[in-house]
């Protein structure tokens, strides 16, 4: 607690022990399968955060050159970096040639010509995956969808073989899977299971033509319990995981790749905030915060829901519903509406919890705000 007053506010405190124990429990649950979990770091770039999942062997997963410094001087091994996303350069190619990435996720015919173009002039081979739109409804926010046939990602069906063939043609390039990735924040367990029976049926097919992958790659996605943190803190990685050990059908040799962000930062960050003014208009009551959209846009951009505290009040005392509100000028700029907390006042501290991904990363100056500071603690609670 001492470290939290003494910081000033705004700032993401970051609880190590949780992302210890959720590392623990994803390594735990993959032991003595053929997986490899990547960190989607986009989640979260905090480099004590990717120093703590690069020392626990887990791989990365990439979507700008950026990224891709961040995870090598993070400690990330190249080989274990999966690099995805929709628009990659040409510098961006060449930046991750040369430092050895893993994999390529291929997002269109366009751009594995270019991969191909520039891994023959450097006199390498790009290993690849082709990042297949298996159009199924993840069920989850519209922003954050990805895997139906009218989003920006992956190639559709039915041209996937053509680009298939059209790889395995290439001499820049080794052709290494197929990659998947449904959407995020996906807490029901039946999106993967489609997922399993499409990927099951395209290996089958691919099967008898005798073309064969030395790996599939599922993405991420998985979701967390925004609504009670304390008494979900980890995700439930059991049903996960254990969804495609028994769907699945992978061939012998076949390994199969992960690529988490939410899931394993999530729960270990809170937003912590002071309260600057409670002020009451006609019909509510607002607490104002020195934090804003800036700091923390998911409420803003998704109306997503995150738990807020007031670590300050005593929770036995009276309580009232306020509109919780940031000082940035855009009426968007609200944490929750309506939320019911302790009586607070001025001065108060608050945390935002599972604010440990898409939170910091997510930041920005807008009003020229300075960008969040972050701490760290290895105790329990604050
Ligand atoms: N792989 C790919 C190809 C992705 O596009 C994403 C996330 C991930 C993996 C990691 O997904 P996760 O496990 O974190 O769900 N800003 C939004 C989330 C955007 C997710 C974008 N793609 C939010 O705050 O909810």
């Amino acid at each position: 607690m001492d470290i939290v007053e003494r910081t000033d506010t705004p700032f993401y405190y970051y609880d190590m022990s949780v992302l210890a124990t959720t590392l623990q429990e994803i390594k735990r649950q993959i032991a003595g399968f053929p997986y490899v979990v990547h960190y989607a770091l986009k989640a979260n770039c905090n480099p004590r955060i990717l120093n703590e999942i690069a020392r626990q062997g887990i791989g990365a997963d990439l979507v700008s050159g950026g990224e891709a410094k961040a995870a090598i001087e993070a400690g990330f091994k190249p080989e274990k970096m999966n690099f995805s996303g929709v628009g990659k350069t040409d510098r961006e190619i060449t930046f991750a040639l040369d430092k050895g990435v893993g994999c390529f996720n291929v997002e269109s015919a366009p751009e594995l010509e270019v991969i191909n173009q520039l891994a023959v002039t450097m006199g390498k081979k790009a290993p690849i995956a082709i990042r297949v739109n298996p159009d199924i409804d993840a069920h989850t926010h519209k922003y954050i969808t990805t895997g139906t046939a009218d989003d920006k990602f992956g190639i559709n069906l039915e041209a996937i073989e053509q680009v298939i063939k059209q790889a395995m043609s290439l001499p820049g390039i080794h052709l290494r899977g197929l990659h998947f990735h449904i959407g995020s924040q996906i807490t029901l367990m039946k999106p993967y299971a489609m997922l399993c029976d499409t990927i099951n049926g395209l290996l089958d097919d691919y099967g008898r033509q005798g073309i064969h992958f030395e790996l599939i790659n599922v993405g991420g996605g998985l979701g967390i319990d925004y609504a009670d943190p304390d008494g979900h803190p980890l995700p439930d990685f059991e049903s996960y995981f254990n969804t495609f050990k028994s769907r699945l059908r992978l061939e012998a040799g076949q390994q199969l790749h992960f690529e988490l962000g939410r899931a394993i930062v999530a729960g270990c960050g809170s937003l912590i905030a002071r309260v600057v003014y409670v002020k009451e208009n006609r019909n509510k009551k607002f607490v104002i915060l020195d934090a804003g959209m800036n700091d923390l846009i998911r409420p803003a951009l998704y109306g997503a829901y995150h738990e807020i505290q007031n670590l300050t009040a005593d929770e036995d005392v009276a309580h009232e519903l306020y509109d919780v509100v940031g000082p940035v000028c855009e009426s968007s700029d609200v944490f929750a509406r309506d939320r019911r907390l302790p009586v607070t006042r001025r001065g108060d501290l608050i945390a935002i919890r599972s604010a440990g991904a898409y939170g910091e990363s997510m930041a920005s100056t807008y009003n020229m705000r300075t960008l969040p500071q972050s701490i760290f603690s290895t105790h329990h609670s604050i």
